[in-house]
């Protein structure tokens, strides 16, 4: 459970849409006040059917705001005013509807114009029918919110006011306090700020000819996760990423890329930087002289493709010189022998921390959401329980947090 005494202080935009859970937000309202936050109320017309205006009014000790048209809040406070004017804006319950709306940008009231306009972090308690929450359109629309650094609690299993069972159930009123002190604690956690991060992730792609080309099996989850974990402790993170299905995490700067050449390219641009992480599998190969004509089967035989080898940007980013990072962090993927390997590639390579995972058939760490890690430094390796990639790249970037203490 957070520490609640970070609420103290606080002042939260609590967005109110219609749906049966929204008696859960009076409770809600209840216990942020007792923990000493500000909350204000936006109410939706169909909010509005589910719990009422005055009980909303009572318990926040304030205006409620419902209507976009309404002359006297625009004069009271207009509706980018509210909007800004909180420290985050919690919108429970989140329906299908809001989610929808927010995904797609629409402005059609006065609570998805507040969400529209805010510049503030938003977070969400989703409820909802479980079909309506298993449904396509609103995992992709929750998808690409959340690719937007929007943030969510819930919904839990359970049995639904229509009688179905499943997840869609809103959030209880203390599992979203505890999100919102999360969330608030995690923001002044942030000690890498000042410092600028460059992480390589996911495959490259090498052309053969305009239409094909060699590449490898990275998901770009890793690094993906490495550079939002980065950018969650407060730094500056440009992500050079390869071809990925992947939606940009938030709050970094991404800049796509195809190929090694490309991809080198991108992290000296991006220098000068304190911090580097290569999670990318780079190939370690190109074709030499790819085709800019589709290679065509004339009846002659396969053609020979002749190899060359690619920059190696790790080692070129651990090469000492003034645009040297203050810490470098290789990856090493290993089919075995995995820390003799590794620990040799340290030293090969030059750079100051190798993660090492073993990546032979069957370990799924390849494209799979967990991998099992070791983290040779100078001093010593650390092996790291089976987690999932995201807790990696937490665990990871707290020890980077670690290495710039006190420096
Ligand atoms: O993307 P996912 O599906 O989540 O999978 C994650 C991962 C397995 C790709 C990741 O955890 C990982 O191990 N990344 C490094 C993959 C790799 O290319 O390892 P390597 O041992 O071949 O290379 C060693 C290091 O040199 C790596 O930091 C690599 O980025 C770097 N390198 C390699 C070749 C090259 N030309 N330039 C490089 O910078």
């Amino acid at each position: 459970m957070a520490d609640h005494a970070i609420l103290a202080g606080k002042r939260v935009l609590l967005v109110i849409a219609g749906g049966i859970a929204a008696y859960k937000s009076l409770e809600l309202i209840r216990r942020l006040r007792e923990r000493g936050v500000t909350v204000r109320a936006v109410l939706t017309e169909a909010g509005a059917r589910f719990v009422t205006p005055l009980s909303v009014q009572a318990l926040t000790e304030d205006t409620v705001y419902r209507d976009l048209w309404s002359l006297t809040d625009e004069s009271e406070m207009g509706h980018i005013r509210l909007s800004r004017e909180a420290d985050l804006l919690v919108v429970a319950p989140a329906t299908a509807n809001l989610l929808a709306r927010m995904a797609g940008g629409m402005a059609d009231d006065l609570a998805a114009t507040v969400l529209l306009a805010t510049d503030k972090p938003v977070l969400v308690a989703p409820a909802m029918n479980v079909r309506m929450w298993q449904h396509a359109a609103t995992q992709a629309n929750m998808a690409l919110l959340e690719s937007r650094g929007v943030l969510r609690v819930g919904p839990n299993d359970g049995v639904m006011a229509c009688n179905e069972y499943g997840p869609g159930r809103m959030a209880e009123p203390m599992e979203i306090v505890d999100a919102i002190a999360g969330f608030f604690a995690a923001e002044s956690h942030r000690p890498l700020a000042g410092r600028r991060a460059i992480v390589t992730s996911g495959p490259t792609h090498e052309p053969i000819d305009p239409v094909r080309y060699i590449a490898n099996r990275s998901s770009g989850k890793q690094g993906h996760a490495i550079a939002a974990a980065l950018a969650t402790l407060g730094a500056e993170v440009t992500l050079v990423s390869g071809p990925t299905r992947l939606p940009d995490p938030a709050g970094c700067k991404v800049v796509h890329i195809e190929t090694a050449r490309e991809m080198l390219a991108a992290c000296e641009t991006a220098l000068p930087a304190d911090i580097a992480v290569c999670a990318a599998a780079v190939a370690d190969w190109r074709v030499d002289g790819a085709s800019d004509r589709k290679l065509k089967k004339d009846g002659g035989g396969p053609p020979a493709l002749a190899l060359t080898e690619n920059p190696d940007i790790l080692a070129t980013l651990s090469r000492p010189g003034e645009h040297r990072p203050a810490l470098v962090v290789g990856f090493a993927a290993e089919t075995g022998d995995v820390l003799t390997y590794a620990t040799a590639k340290r030293a090969r390579k030059g750079c100051d921390w190798i993660v090492a995972n073993d990546v032979s058939p069957g370990t799924g760490t390849f494209g799979g959401s967990d991998n099992t890690v070791h983290l040779i430094r100078a001093d010593g390796v650390e092996s790291w329980p089976t987690m999932p990639k995201d807790a990696v790249a937490t665990r990871l970037a707290e020890a980077v947090a670690g290495y710039f203490e006190g420096k």
